[in-house]
Parts: structure tokens; sequence; C-alpha cells
């Protein structure tokens, strides 16, 4: 931290989240960054690839992946590769001194059985997976002030979880049926075109994916056990929409006691979230919506309770690339180096987005 800001390298700095991560370190006070990683365009100014950040970040250019040069240059590297890459480099960088903050799934489950059954790759650091901090700062924010290697959550699990976490901490849901359903725009998929995300095959769509066993259950199952105390078990369907950004969960649960109305659930998530930063309650006659969280670091959360029937669904609304990736990135790196949780991202949405 020579010049008294924390010198930070991005590892996939071509793709959406990385890009995301350099327009929001591009303003972020404290910061500079030193090393934006792409194998593809080492080589080009950053604006070859993110046209948005002219005049931006001097004249940083893309670089390869080299471990000497993240090693020199930064104090904290971000890895915003795809699963099963940063596994393999980042205890290098964590053996010389260097924090890595991982938007991958790669360090996000404390049991590494668990990435056989879900990832289908054996983790080579068992070591590191107890060391990473879930970087969910709702539920881990002091483990996370002076972490050295943070995970992020999914997109999906991280609207999941949000929608959840007051009803499970106050006991108000049988959790042995929790049902969550997640409709999530196009860039969730990153900017490599396949066969399901390619534009024209994506746009207008309202397609269920991955139906009985998204990879992310295997985090909200991990973070609700540890909440709650017992196993927690989810059902939770992703839906691809025609939208670029945004994910909303809805979360269906049944009341452990019928008795329990809005009033008591909105009490819940006004307790639990009330001095959050970026989490906003939705009420009065309207849900939570992800067009009014787009380009901005808020969580959007509300409630829906039928007592007729002894349920409730319970949402939460993002900003996939935002507070479900590189936002909230940002938002643990603050609380890593002891800034203003806020610092370079509290900011309102956009509207219209
Ligand atoms: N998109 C989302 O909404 C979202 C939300 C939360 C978490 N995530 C997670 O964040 C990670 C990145 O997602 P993304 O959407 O940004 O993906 P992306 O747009 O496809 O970008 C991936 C980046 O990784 C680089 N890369 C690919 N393979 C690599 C390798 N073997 N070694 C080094 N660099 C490699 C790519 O550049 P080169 O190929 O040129 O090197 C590119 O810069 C994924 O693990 C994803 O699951 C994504």
């Amino acid at each position: 931290m020579a010049s008294g800001r924390v010198r930070v390298g991005i590892v996939g700095a071509s793709g959406y989240t990385g890009g995301e991560l350099l327009r929001l370190l591009a303003t972020h006070p404290k910061v500079e960054v030193t090393v934006a990683t792409s194998r593809e365009y080492a080589g080009q100014p950053i604006t070859n690839v993110h046209f948005h950040l002219k005049g931006f970040l001097g004249n940083l250019k893309f670089s390869q992946l080299s471990i000497d040069q993240l090693s020199e240059r930064c104090d904290l590297v971000f890895t915003s590769t795809p699963s099963g890459v940063a596994k393999d480099f980042a205890p290098e960088l964590l053996e010389v001194g260097v924090r890595v903050i991982d938007l991958s799934p790669d360090f996000r489950l404390k049991d590494p059985s668990q990435y056989e059954r879900w990832y289908e790759f054996a983790h080579p650091s068992p070591d590191l997976l107890e060391r990473a901090v879930y970087g969910l700062p709702e539920l881990h924010r002091e483990e996370l002030r002076g972490a050295r290697l943070v995970a992020c959550p999914g997109c999906n699990a991280t609207a999941a979880l949000l929608s959840l976490i007051p009803a499970v901490e106050q006991k108000l849901i049988d959790l042995d049926h929790v049902v969550v359903d997640v409709k999530v725009g196009s860039s969730e998929a990153g900017m490599r075109p396949t066969l399901g995300t390619h534009h024209p095959e994506r746009a207008n769509v309202m397609r269920p994916y991955e139906a009985t066993g998204h990879r992310h259950v295997a985090e909200v199952e991990q973070e609700l056990s540890a909440l709650s105390g017992k196993t927690v078990r989810v059902a939770l369907v992703p839906h691809a929409v025609g939208a670029v950004r945004g994910a909303l969960a809805t979360s269906h649960v049944w009341l452990v006691d019928r008795s329990t109305d809005e009033l008591a659930v909105w009490r819940a998530f006004a307790r639990r979230y009330g001095h959050e930063p970026f989490v906003r309650i939705v009420r009065g006659g309207r849900y939570p919506d992800p067009k009014y969280v787009i380009g901005s670091n808020f969580a959007d959360v509300g409630m829906a309770v039928e007592q007729r029937i002894g349920r409730a669904a319970l949402f939460a609304a993002i900003d996939n690339l935002m507070k479900g990736a590189a936002g909230q990135a940002v938002q643990c790196m603050n609380l890593v180096f002891g800034f203003d949780e806020r610092e370079g991202l509290y900011a309102p949405p956009l509207r219209p987005a």
C-alpha cells in the first residue's frame, strides 16, 4: 500500500463481473487498480472491451495472468473467473500475503466433499475452505474485517438468503419446506454466448433451468443450516428471463404459527435489516422489483403473508452484477480494509432502467 491506496488486481477483468469491478473501483477513493487480466485481450486497453469506461483508469491495459506480477503489484486480487479456475492459483497469492476476494464458487463451501458433489472437482485446498469467509456482509460482517480470503456468494444465493434470513433467525417458518423461485437476467451467464445464452436464444424467454439441483443450493443450505443450527434443505428453481440485469428471489415458506401476520414478519425484517446500509424493505402494497435496484448495490426485500393457508412469500430483488457480484465484493473489500462499508458504492439505482 505504498501510495496509501490499496493496490488491486482483477483476474478475469474482461468479463461482466470484472468489468463491473473496474467501473466501481475506477472512482473508489481508497483504491488503485494496478492489474487487469484477460488471456484473450492481453496487451489491449481495457476500453477495447469496456467501452463505457473511456476516460477512466488511465491507460490501463489487460495483461496475462501472472502470479509474479500479481504478487508484486497487488495488495488484493479479485478473481472474476469461471468455476474451478481460482482454486488453482489463489493459494499462491495468499502464501505471499496478497488478499483474495473470489467472486467464483471455488471457496464458498466449507465441506470439501460438497465440491465433488456439486462442482465435479476434488478441492485441492480443503484447509482454505475453513478459513475463507462467506462474503455476505449481512451474515458475516465481523469475520470479514481483516479477512485474507473472501468467498463471495452467487447472485441467486444472495437473493435467496436475503429473502429468508429474518424469518429463519426468528424461527417463523417451517425449515423442512422452503421453496425458492429465482428469476434472473442474462448477464448472469457471463459474456460468452452459448446456445442457451446467446441473445437471440435468450431474449424474451421465461425458462426454468437446473430445476432439481442448481449449484447455489449448496451454499444456501450451508448458510441456512449454520444460521438455524439444524440441517436445512431447500428447493431452488432458477428461471432465465429476458432482462439483462436483475435477480428476484421469491421464497415460498410455511409459517410455524398460523397467527403470524404480515406485521409480525415485517417486524422481523425491520429488526434484522433496519441498520443494514444496502438492504431496503419494500412495503405498502408494493413488492421488490429488480428494476428499481439496477445499477446499485441495494437489495430490496419484502413479504406477503397469506394467513388463510399459513403461508408467506418472502422476496429479495438485486442487480446480479452489483449486490449479486461486484458491488458485494467491493462492500466486502471495504470491510476487509476497515473502510466505510458504503465507500464507492452508496449511490441510488437508475430509473428508468
Ligand atoms: N455474472 C453474474 O451475474 C455473476 C454473479 C455472481 C457471481 N458470478 C461468478 O463470477 C465469475 C465470473 O463471472 P462473469 O459473469 O464475469 O464471467 P465472464 O463474463 O464469462 O468473464 C470471465 C472472465 O474470466 C476470464 N477467464 C476465463 N477462463 C479463464 C482461465 N482459465 N484463466 C484465467 N482467466 C479466465 C475471462 O477472460 P479471458 O478468457 O480473456 O481470460 C473473463 O475475463 C463466475 O465464477 C461466476 O459464476 C457471476
